[in-house]
């Protein structure tokens, strides 16, 4: 027997839909990612049904057996769907139909796909959320052990991409930690507003029928339920707030791998990538490209994006449902699977980093990143640090000027800028004096960075 694919809602129709217009308007070829979930809130609702009286016992597990039985077959790829049914959601419902016949039509009691879809997305939600917080944990892991395999080792810390003052590049690569933790909290945080059951909410209205929502809300792991029916079907914002964060991780990404490409270049050299992870030219024999890092950093564009497209989508809708909102799905998904494989290949690279300890030293023989080391000096002998600065500023400009370095200018010349310069300021004067001499909270002394260090394992140990 042919299956049925007759659409649920024709009844008020007296024409068939132009094949057109069911292209146009379809969401099955990217709402089908979120079948088990709508299984899910559908086996849970006839449950609720069932609860109230609104189905006998043994029509809810019928049900809920088909339901289950179309899991399966979703999940060995078995399940055929059909455009012209729209949505998973009908898809489902209909296909529910072909199993267990009338009885299918009593599911959709109490309940309309503008709540169904809502509670879908949800649901997907937070389990992307979850995944991603522990891509990035991962991620974090692969920097702390970088970290902790160079733990000290000096580099060029940089302002305005110029020189600025040596630091570890244990701390450099701890600021990102930082950054990522800041992701996982940031998602953590909006986390409570997705876990809100928008389910019972009907078309927009609320429900004639004295549905058990607590139940529902209770069974699926929600933490709250919807207060205004109208706002639960209307509301994408946990999809915005998402795509925020999303977009706000791809920037982190984005920077660094804009430092690993700096560093990775010739001018720079301070690392090598392994070969693994780098790609060749079809042209010039001699590149080693950092294609995945620069894939990683232009992947941003798309996240920006993807806010952008949801932001604009919602601007304006009148309340409560529109079909606007069906394109809410693809960017919701591709910022999803975007950084899902970003950050899974980012992690694996960071790990096969090598530094090159022959370009950092050359790139280090630059003393004027002691600059500051030096005005502390004479501020630390009883000079105004203004005064300092200044003096400091004559000396680098001096030694500009006579192509040297200024640790190079004899200690008379120096003597004759400030009566406080002595033979002991060459002590503090190299890469590994200067982070030594640091002695703030947070700063890039490598006692203090070997603490953050163990603090980061201890904490992603837990995870
Ligand atoms: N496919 C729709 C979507 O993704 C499901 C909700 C449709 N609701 C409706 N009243 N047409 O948004």
């Amino acid at each position: 027997m042919p299956k049925k694919t007759k659409k649920p809602w024709t009844g008020r129709f007296s024409k068939q839909t132009n094949p057109l217009v069911e292209k146009f308007t379809e969401s099955l070829s990217f709402d089908c990612r979120i079948a088990l979930y709508d299984i899910a809130g559908s086996c849970v609702h006839a449950e609720m049904l069932a609860k109230i009286g609104l189905l006998k016992e043994t029509e809810a597990k019928k049900i809920i057996k088909a339901l289950h039985g179309i899991a399966d077959d979703i999940s060995a790829d078995k399940a055929e769907f059909h455009t012209e049914l729209e949505d998973i959601h009908m898809n489902i419902e209909t296909e529910l139909g072909n199993r267990i016949g009338k009885l299918a039509g009593k599911l959709h009691t109490g309940r309309s796909r503008n709540d169904q879809v809502a509670l879908d997305e949800r649901l997907y939600l937070r389990d992307v959320i979850k995944v991603l917080q522990n891509c990035l944990s991962d991620l974090q892991k692969s920097l702390v052990f970088l970290a902790s395999e160079n733990s000290q080792l000096v580099i060029p810390g940089f302002t305005h991409l110029q020189f600025a003052m040596p630091v570890l590049a244990a701390h450099h690569l701890l600021a990102y930690v930082e950054m990522f933790e800041r992701d996982i909290e940031r998602l953590q945080n909006q986390y409570k507003r997705v876990n809100v059951l928008p389910l019972g909410s009907a078309a927009l209205a609320g429900s004639g029928f004295p549905l058990d929502r607590k139940f529902v809300a209770e069974t699926l792991g929600f933490d709250k339920i919807s207060r205004n029916s109208m706002d639960a079907v209307a509301d994408r914002d946990f999809f915005i707030e998402f795509l925020s964060a999303a977009a706000i991780i791809g920037m982190h990404i984005s920077r660094l791998s804009e430092d690993l490409i700096l560093w990775a270049s010739q001018p720079f050299g301070f690392i090598d990538i392994d070969d693994a992870y780098c790609t060749g030219s079809s042209l010039m024999p001699n590149k080693k490209n950092p294609d995945v890092l620069e894939l990683a950093r232009g992947k941003c564009a798309r996240l920006y994006g993807n806010l952008t497209t949801m932001l604009t989508l919602t601007k304006g809708l009148p309340m409560t449902y529109n079909r606007d909102l069906q394109e809410d799905k693809e960017p919701v998904f591709d910022s999803a699977d975007t950084l899902i494989n970003t950050l899974t290949v980012i992690a694996k690279l960071i790990p096969t980093i090598t530094f090159r300890d022959d370009k950092i030293t050359l790139a280090l023989a630059d003393d004027f990143l002691l600059a500051t080391d030096w005005a502390d000096y004479l501020v630390k002998k009883g000079m105004p640090f203004r005064e300092a600065h200044e003096i400091i500023g004559k000396i680098v400009g001096l030694a500009v000027r006579k192509n040297c370095g200024m640790t190079e200018i004899p200690l008379k010349e120096l003597k004759k800028l400030s009566p406080l310069f002595d033979e002991d300021v060459l002590k503090i004067s190299t890469p590994e004096a200067s982070v030594e001499a640091k002695k703030s909270l947070g700063s890039t002394n490598p006692a203090f960075v070997k603490r953050e260090i163990n603090r980061w394992k201890r904490v992603l140990d837990k995870r």
